[in-house]
């Protein structure tokens, strides 16, 4: 399965990555030497696990972003275009209001640039929706300067014509798994996305990350989505008992209960893909590597 290059609904591919060179423009193009290095760094602390490291200063937080992020948002773009209630949410088109969407680790940016290329175009027409989309992104490292650079980019030059005043974008660095319902404001969410970020919660504190998906269940509201994706085939194993599960069936369980008794959960799974690609446009003109992405999801809708 492949998603679109180009959802209609959401701004071309090379105007999302434009957003980017743009923001990032200093960086790109007067130092972009000092990046590729600071890129190589950033990819040995991953790959030894040293987030800390990987993640401790502004510098690498950007590089980290260039690197990485517009790839991302034009795969999540397609994604949260394709995905119907997704859409419908992103583009304030339910008809129920102000929407408010909350990522979870979400400081790098990709997520931000995905929805905001979606909600733009909706903008643009005769008669826009007067309701407000709300971006809560919540990370456990400091990417205040990454988001807010974006996020001028995104009101200067997408929602021009005071549009911007409909977007609006908060960023907390927080430990998601440390945080109360209230600070996230669990019971007026539409939609709570989880991408590239459910290994590393499971992979800090276990128990700490069954609860947080515990109050979600026990604080969402009915009707909302929570999108869940991951490098496909990538789940990391958890041990209970004697047995080892992919963290994605531990994940069904705590949401909709045990299988064969899913009526008593408070999830149900709308939609899913256990591999999914998303493949770029190869003549995209960015000046690092823009790479193809191919992941495992799951969007679940409170009941
Ligand atoms: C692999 S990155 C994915 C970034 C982004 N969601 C994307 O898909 O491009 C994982 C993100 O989760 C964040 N993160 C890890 N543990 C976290 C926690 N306990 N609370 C909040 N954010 C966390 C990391 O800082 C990082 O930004």
């Amino acid at each position: 399965m492949s998603l679109p290059t180009h959802h209609r609904d959401t701004l071309p591919p090379q105007e999302v990555v434009d957003l980017f060179k743009r923001t990032f423009s200093h960086e790109l193009y007067d130092d972009l030497d000092n990046v590729k290095e600071l890129v190589q760094k950033v990819k040995s602390d991953l790959y030894s696990r040293d987030y800390v490291a990987a993640f401790d200063d502004t510098a690498k937080r950007v590089a980290y972003c260039c690197r990485w992020s517009p790839a991302r948002a034009v795969a999540y773009a397609s994604l949260f275009a394709e995905l119907g209630p997704l859409n419908q949410i992103v583009r304030c088109q339910q008809q129920s209001g102000d929407q408010r969407v909350l990522c979870v680790g979400g400081g790098a940016g990709g997520e931000l640039v995905a929805l905001a290329s979606l909600f733009t175009p909706s903008r643009h027409v005769r008669t826009p929706s007067s309701e407000s989309l709300y971006i809560h992104l919540v990370d456990i490292y400091d990417w205040t300067n990454v988001v807010s650079r974006l996020q001028d980019q995104i009101d200067t030059n997408w929602l021009y014509n005071n549009q911007s005043r409909f977007c609006h974008t908060k960023f907390t660095p927080n430990d998601i798994l440390n945080m109360d319902p209230e600070q996230l404001q669990l019971k007026q969410l539409n939609l709570i996305t989880l991408l590239f970020t459910t290994n590393e919660l499971f992979s800090q504190d276990k128990t700490g990350s069954i609860k947080f998906l515990q109050s979600l269940t026990a604080y969402c509201q009915r009707g909302c989505f929570l999108l869940i994706a991951e490098s496909a085939g990538s789940y990391s194993h958890i041990t209970v008992g004697s047995k080892k599960f992919p963290i994605q069936f531990l994940i069904d369980t705590v949401l909709m209960g045990k299988k064969g008794q899913q009526d008593h959960g408070s999830w149900s799974l709308v939609e899913q893909s256990d591999s999914i690609w998303y493949r770029g446009d190869s003549a995209m003109d960015y000046p690092l590597k823009l790479e193809n992405m191919r992941c495992f999801y799951r969007l679940y809708r409170k009941l």
